[in-house]
Parts: C-alpha cells; structure tokens; sequence
C-alpha cells in the first residue's frame, strides 16, 4: 500500500461524528490578531492581549453552551491562553462539552502570476505544529482559503488552493486532527447565483481530486463550503428556498455521502439570513449533517451587546446563546423566528 491509515482513523471519525451531531454545530472564534484588532475596534478597544482574553472568556464560559455547539475554533493565542479566572480556556470548552479546534493556516498572500488573487500559507512546519496542538488538547483544525470571482478565479488559483487544502488535510490527520477543509468562495462581486454556482463546482470538483490523490480519509474530515449565492453587490437577491436550492444541489454533485459533516460559514451575511438559509437546507434529510461554523453570524451582536464593559458580560452572553439556540433549530429544520 502508498500508506498506512493514519494510527488515529477510529478518533478521527469519533470526532468528526461528535462535532457533526444533531442540532449542533461550531463557534468560529479563531479570529487571527489582526482581525480581532477590527472586531474590538468597532466597538472601541484596543487590540490587547487582555482585551482579547476578555472577549474570548464571555464567549467559551456562557452558560450552556454546549448544548448548541459542539466545537470551537481558535486562534493559536487563545489555545494556550487562560480565562480571566486563571482556568485553560481550552479546559472550559471540554467541561461545556465543546471540542477545541485551531485555525493552522498562516494567512493569504498574493499568487504570483494570477490575477491579483491569493494563495494561503502555512504547510512549513505544518507537522510539528499540529502535533504541538494535538498535546495541548485540539482535535480539530482549520485552514482557510479564498477563491475570488471578480478576480478570476484563474486555474492557477483554483489548483493551488485546493492543492495546499489537500495537503494541511493529510498532514492533520497524521496528527489526530480533523481538519475542517475551507475553500472560502468569497460573496464580494456583482455576480449572479448561476455564476457562483458553476465556479463552486469546479472548486470542489478540484478540491475532492487532491484530497483522493493525498489519501486523506473521507470519513475524517469536515467541510466548511460558502452557501452558493448571489454576489454580495449583486442586484437580484436570493430568497433562502433559492439558496438552498442552489446549495444543495451543488453538495450533491460533488460531496460524496461519507463526508460527516458540511459546516457552512456565514461569509458576511447578517445573524438572520444565515439562520434562515441553513433551516431552508435542513428541510428534508440530507446525506451528511448540514450545520455551521459561523463566526460573525453567531458574534456580531454579542460583541455590540459587550462593548468591553463587564456589567454587560451576561447580556451579550445571553445573545450569544440565543443565536445559538437558533442555529441549532436551523440544523434541525425547526427554526421558526
Ligand atoms: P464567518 O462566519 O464570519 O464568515 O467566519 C467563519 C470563518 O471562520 C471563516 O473562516
């Protein structure tokens, strides 16, 4: 044989089924330092380490959270870090009953060659660190890459994409860690659903080639698709029975049914309309477990509710908890307002 299965297969589908459960889905909360410097700025913090530990505290300590998310993705910094009460945040998630994940990928750089689109780093190295993460108690992993459509998306791009997410895919799993396979479709452009449609097809048309030829395990794996819709600047809007339509068919064509768990992430679209996309998709059984992985659809209005001040800790908690609570009816195609 090319290669041994991976000593971890059997943990790699327990986790990925534990994630993937019914009614339950992923808090993204692995904003790089960067991205989390403008999600304080907004509501008028600086980018401190306290400041981050603060936010990220309230969110991994709501109470019951478990309930409705099954897994957290974090940020290196936030792996290693304590809560404000001294306690391993990672050991808070555990107690909720949420499995700790951590974003591996290094970020976008420009693709020399293509059309002013990106490529992503991070596979130097990549072994050590996930093992690195494994033992401080991660089961899962993410990495994050974008496709552009009004730049393109170029060949170049498309291959070089789903080529780096085969390759974080293998490499993680070696560890024990599922990865969470994310070809970003962006929303930017004036484009219509048929355009990101076809574009989404020949994505993960390419993306399932390379994982197959690096002999990542199917059944070890999640996915985070773009929902297929309109461009973001785009004239004609798309109702969520459209988008489900759409969606759906597209997971159909190119996601094979041992995939675990498809964990949609929100991409700029408000807290309402994810919601009620993903309960338009859960309206019939679906082959795989059809959820999220939001981050700002489940945080926009925590964080506005916080505003770095404690008395506001439980409020935004409780917004928190209730957007939540609604992704969770929407996995399981209950959701009604
Ligand atoms: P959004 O849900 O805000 O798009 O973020 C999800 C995510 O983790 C993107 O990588």
């Amino acid at each position: 044989t090319i290669r041994a299965a991976s000593s971890y297969a059997d943990e790699l589908v327990k986790t990925a089924t534990t994630i993937a459960s019914p009614g339950r889905g992923i808090l993204a909360m692995d904003e790089s330092n960067a991205t989390c410097g403008k999600r304080l700025a907004s509501i008028g913090l600086e980018n401190t380490e306290a400041n981050r530990q603060a936010y990220r505290t309230l969110l991994v300590s709501a109470p019951g959270l478990g309930q409705y998310i099954s897994g957290a993705i974090l940020f290196e910094e936030t792996l290693y870090q304590s809560t404000t009460d001294g306690k391993k945040m990672v050991d808070v998630l555990v107690e909720q009953n949420i499995v700790p994940g951590i974003k591996v990928d290094k970020g976008l750089v420009p693709l020399t060659g293509s059309n002013d689109e990106s490529w992503c780093q991070g596979l130097d190295g990549l072994a050590s660190r996930t093992a690195a993460y494994y033992q401080q108690g991660a089961r899962f992993a993410k990495w994050r890459t974008v496709v552009s459509i009004p730049n393109g998306p170029s060949a170049l791009a498309v291959k070089e994409a789903a080529w780096g997410l085969a390759r974080y895919a293998a490499i993680s799993q070696d560890s024990g860690l599922v990865p969470i396979v994310e070809p970003e479709i962006m929303l930017d452009g004036e484009h219509n659903i048929d355009r990101t449609y076809d574009v989404a097809e020949k994505v993960w048309a390419e993306v399932f080639f390379y994982l197959a030829q690096n002999n990542v395990m199917f059944e070890g794996i999640l996915l985070k698709p773009s929902m297929v819709t309109p461009g973001a600047e785009a004239k004609d809007r798309a109702t969520p029975e459209q988008v489900a339509s759409y969606t759906l068919k597209l997971l159909r064509n190119r996601i094979p049914p041992a995939v675990p768990g498809i964990m949609f992430l929100s991409g700029g679209q408000s807290e309402l309309e994810a919601t009620l996309n993903l309960n338009a998709m859960n309206q019939a059984p679906n082959p795989w477990h059809v959820s999220f992985s939001y981050a700002r659809a489940l945080q926009n209005t925590c964080l506005k509710t916080w505003g770095g001040r404690e008395e506001n800790v439980k409020a935004a908690q409780d917004t928190l908890l209730a957007r939540a609570k609604a992704n969770s009816s929407a996995q399981l195609g209950k959701y009604t307002g």
